[in-house]
């Protein structure tokens, strides 16, 4: 992202010098999938992709955002926060602007130019991207005010996951926003999403995530999510067990009877795919990488066969990479339903393997990959032009 030049176009588009830098990444989970909402574990890493505010504050109670991206300008009052039907991207700034009042913080109004580089609408959490960006833009703008907003990373994601949840009305887990805000460069972070507990874990060295969006529309993303969600509770219910988190493989093979055939399906996805997260750490920390490459294929799989979530596209890149030299493991990443599919890959491979994907994808599928390597990088932060946070 080049922010010398969103600072010159804050300058142009309002006539005078920014005064802050917001931004918050997107991400890509490795593995541990659907099971944020279940309360278990899930194994992402922010990516060097951002959304950035660059802004002033005002000395009102009005925000004024231009987005570089849509080109379009929107303009609310933090007296009255309402939803935006003209302006879909600003429903995520709303919200956070909303969802923050309501938890008692006080805002302050400021100007801003907006941009991102995570491709939006193909499963790299824009939109967390987004609502983290804004909190951390509304941060900078209250600083060494007398209402200064003092956020921990923790609070400050579960208040961008419910702007998501209450006002956007996507009804997410935590994850997103909270690998937004508390991703670290160089690390993954296993996170426990009932006690909200979190460990980094090295990445390995020598190895690269390679994401490929399949660029086929996300159709159903929304209702069959919910779906699932109230399939999980369901299976939940009958085995009288708070969540699926609290369910292990061993009581669950003992018990799976009692479900009915479609849910017992689903239930085994979630309580296996937590026993995964858990085996990947494990690999990670032994640095066994082709152990962590075959979790993330079962993973794929489970998705694909239990869980009904995958798409003809993700599992034809996941086809493509498998058996490929240099590739340790490959999956859907993400809600799924279209959007992007991962693979890890030795670095030396790594040219190799995104040509076979650019070739070999549109040959079997009509449709031309977008392919990226990443890095995982730093959370959501903010500076001043007197301080950084
Ligand atoms: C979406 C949601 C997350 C999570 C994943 C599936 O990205 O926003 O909360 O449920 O799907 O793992």
């Amino acid at each position: 992202m080049d922010i010398p030049s969103l600072c010159t176009a804050f300058q142009l588009r309002f006539g005078r010098a920014n005064t802050f830098v917001a931004r918050a990444p997107g991400r890509v989970n490795l593995i541990g999938e659907h099971t944020d909402y279940n309360n278990g574990f899930v194994l992402p890493i922010a990516i060097d992709r951002d959304v950035a505010l660059v802004g002033a504050q005002r000395d009102d109670r009005i925000v004024r955002v231009y987005s570089t991206d849509f080109a379009e300008c929107i303009e609310f009052s933090l007296d009255a926060v309402e939803h935006d039907l003209q302006h879909g991207w600003s429903n995520y700034l709303r919200g956070v602007a909303d969802i923050l009042q309501k938890a008692g913080y006080r805002l302050q109004g400021f100007d801003a130019v907006m941009q991102g580089d995570v491709p939006i609408a193909s499963g790299l959490s824009s939109s967390a991207a987004t609502e983290m960006a804004t909190v951390m833009a509304f941060v900078a703008s209250t600083h060494g005010s007398a209402t200064s907003l003092r956020l921990d990373g923790v609070r400050a994601a579960q208040l961008a996951q419910r702007a998501e949840n209450q006002f956007v009305g996507v009804n997410c887990g935590i994850m997103d926003q909270f690998i937004s805000s508390l991703g670290t460069a160089r690390h993954a972070l296993l996170i426990d999403c009932r006690s909200l507990d979190y460990q980094m874990v090295p990445m390995p060295n020598g190895a690269t995530v390679l994401v490929v969006d399949t660029t086929a529309p996300r159709t159903l993303a929304g209702s069959a999510y919910n779906q699932r969600r109230s399939e999980c509770e369901q299976g939940a219910r009958v085995l009288g067990a708070p969540s699926l988190r609290d369910v292990s493989v061993e009581e669950f093979e003992q018990r799976k009877g009692e479900l009915p055939a479609l849910i017992a399906r689903r239930c085994a996805h979630v309580v296996y795919e937590d026993q995964r997260v858990l085996d990947a750490v494990d690999a990670l920390r032994r640095n066994d990488m082709s152990a962590f490459g075959e979790l993330m294929y079962q993973s794929h799989a489970s998705l694909r066969d239990l869980y009904e979530v995958s798409s003809p596209e993700l599992d034809t890149v996941v086809d493509i990479v498998r058996g490929q030299p240099g590739v340790l493991g490959a999956r859907m990443t993400g809600a799924g339903f279209g959007g992007c599919a991962i693979a890890l890959v030795r670095d030396e491979y790594t040219r190799a393997v995104r040509e076979r994907v650019e070739s070999e994808y549109p040959r079997r599928t009509g449709r031309t990959p977008k392919v990226y390597s990443c890095v995982a990088s730093q959370g959501a932060s903010w500076s001043t032009t007197s301080s950084i946070g």
